[in-house]
Formats: structure tokens, C-alpha cells, sequence
């Protein structure tokens, strides 16, 4: 089987350091670069050890992180979730609707032709010319139903849901974003790995809202409270029955805990300046289809037979 599958590692995740990291444009409703100059110093300590308690949380959890070198002048590459769509070993390297982050794409390439030379991914794709899609922070996957959720609206093209079905052969639902603090489908919508989807009403029309609960099916469709989602919480990493994010109430962890997940807080909300919170600032390399999770079992069970 693949890298990834080597004994305790339960993820692979790629992330980026945030030796560049700052609020030094806005393109978002969090973005506010005066505030950042203002407090620039604490900022920038506060952010480089939050992200240095993320990442040993998610080690600690079983993930093995990979990391894309950061580059000057591209503050939002931390911001790694928005590098490319990737399952089943193949990466849809990523395209953004901004000019302050356009010059990020090259460099997310680079790193994952390097991850491919070393057999963690097994294909790096482009997305077609004139297509925006600004990876898995705006397409999200969920294993249980065989689904991307692609949210466009803000930054992704409606048109690249085409693009992702083609390469992945998943179903891939677009559905349109109407918030703009909620402008990236990963800040409202968290599929968790027993099949509850997390999400955030007030990011979607009554529309959007009427399509998740058709696809995810009411009893498995859980409101973050307000209070919560305006911190971030349902961009939150989820590995297993773990659940690793900035910060969330009481009510949030009672009402996940009672379906069995543990909620982690690391201290990193200094990223939430820029919009971002603890799945912005990661990139599964290892997310599998049901089908290749099924067609891995069935490898494994055939190699039995021949030992
Ligand atoms: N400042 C970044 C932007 O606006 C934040 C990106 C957060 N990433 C995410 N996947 N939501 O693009």
C-alpha cells in the first residue's frame, strides 16, 4: 500500500510555517492589517507558537506532518488547506481568486511534485485556464457519502465542480455561500468521521441549506451554535474520535462529546485575523474514496490469501 498507510500514522497532513505570517491586506471581513501593525509583535510571537502547538497536537494525535516551505511576501500560504484538492493520492493544485494570492500556486506545485517523487501522492494535477478553485478549504470532502461540498459565491467557480468530479469520481455539490465572514466552505461545514456534518445555517441561502439536509439527512446535520461559529469552531481538524480547534463553548463540546469526540483546544487564534483557524491551516495528503477504501481492504485480504 501507499506511504501513508505505515503503522500509527493515522494522517498525513501538509502544513506551512508561519515565519511569514501576517495581516497585510484584506480580502476577507476578519482581515484588518492596521489592527495587525498595531499589535504586530505579540501577533506574530502568539502566531508562531500556536502553530507550533498545533502541529505537536496533531502529532500527537497520530498525524505525520509534511511541510511546503513558506515564502516572503505570501503571508496566507500558512493557510495550507486552500493548496489543492487531494484524494486518493491525487492533488488539484489550487487557483485563487485574489492577486495577494495568486503567487502561492507555484509554490504549493513544487512541494507536491517533491510529496509525489516520494510515493505520498500519486498525481499532481492543473486546474483548466480561467478556473478558480481555491482547494480543500472550499471543497470538502466527505467520506461518508461519497460527497465534495464545494462552496462558491466568494472565491471558487461554481464551474470547477465539473473539474473535481472528472478527476475523483465523486459526487461534487455546489452550493453557494451567502456570508462573507463565511466566505470559504471549510469556516461552516465539517463533515466528522461518523458521518455528523457540523455546519453553520446563516453561511448558506435557505436553498443551500435545503441541499445539505437533503444529502446529509437531518438526524446526522448538526448547528454550530452562533457564539461558536463566530470563532471559527467548525474549522476544526478531525481525525478519527479527536477534534482539534482554536476554541469552543461548553455547549459545543457537550453536544460533539455525546456522539464520542474529544475537542482540543490549541491556542491559535491570532490566525482568525486572517480568517483562518485550525483546518485552513492543514492539508490532508492522505484522504481516500470509500471505493479505494474498499479496493485497499480487498488488496490487503488478496494478499493474505497469497501469503
Ligand atoms: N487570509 C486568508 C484568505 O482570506 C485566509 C484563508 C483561510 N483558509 C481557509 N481555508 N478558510 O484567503
Amino acid at each position: 500500500m501507499q506511504e501513508f498507510r505505515k503503522a500509527g500514522v493515522r494522517a498525513r497532513i501538509l502544513m506551512c510555517a508561519p515565519d511569514h505570517f501576517e495581516v497585510a491586506y484584506s480580502i476577507n471581513p476578519w482581515m484588518h492589517p492596521d489592527e495587525w501593525e498595531s499589535r504586530r509583535e505579540e501577533l506574530t510571537g502568539r502566531s508562531c507558537d500556536g502553530w507550533s502547538l498545533l502541529r505537536h497536537r496533531l502529532e500527537a494525535i497520530g498525524a505525520a506532518i509534511e511541510l511546503v516551505p513558506p515564502q516572503p511576501g505570501l503571508p496566507d500560504m500558512v493557510f495550507t488547506a486552500n493548496a489543492a484538492v487531494v484524494l486518493d493520492g491525487k492533488a488539484l493544485v489550487a487557483t485563487f481568486r485574489h492577486a495577494e494570492r495568486q503567487g502561492e500556486t507555484p509554490h504549493y506545485r513544487r512541494a507536491f511534485e517533491q510529496l509525489a517523487a516520494r510515493g505520498i501522492l500519486r498525481e499532481v494535477v492543473d486546474m483548466p485556464a480561467g478556473l478558480t478553485l481555491e482547494g480543500a478549504g472550499d471543497c470538502v470532502h466527505d467520506v461518508t457519502r461519497d460527497t465534495f461540498f464545494l462552496g462558491y459565491g466568494f472565491r471558487s467557480d461554481r464551474e470547477a465542480a465539473k473539474v473535481v468530479a472528472e478527476l475523483t469520481g465523486e459526487h461534487v455539490e455546489p452550493i453557494e455561500l451567502v456570508d462573507p465572514r463565511f466566505y470559504h466552505m471549510d469556516t461552516c461545514l465539517a463533515p466528522l468521521s461518523g458521518g455528523q456534518v457540523l455546519y453553520v445555517p446563516c453561511a448558506f441561502s435557505a436553498e443551500g441549506r435545503g441541499r445539505i439536509a437533503e444529502i446529509v439527512g437531518k438526524d446526522n446535520l448538526i448547528e454550530v451554535p452562533d457564539e461558536d461559529a463566530e470563532k471559527l469552531a467548525a474549522n476544526l481538524v478531525n481525525i478519527g474520535q479527536d477534534i482539534v480547534l482554536a476554541e469552543a463553548s461548553r455547549a459545543f463540546k457537550d453536544m460533539v462529546g455525546e456522539h464520542g469526540y474529544t475537542v482540543h483546544e490549541v491556542p491559535i487564534r491570532s490566525f482568525g485575523l486572517s480568517g483562518g483557524s485550525a483546518f485552513c491551516l492543514t492539508l490532508r495528503l492522505d484522504r481516500l474514496s470509500s471505493r479505494a477504501i474498499r479496493q485497499g481492504l480487498a488488496e490487503e485480504k488478496l494478499a493474505a490469501v497469497g501469503d
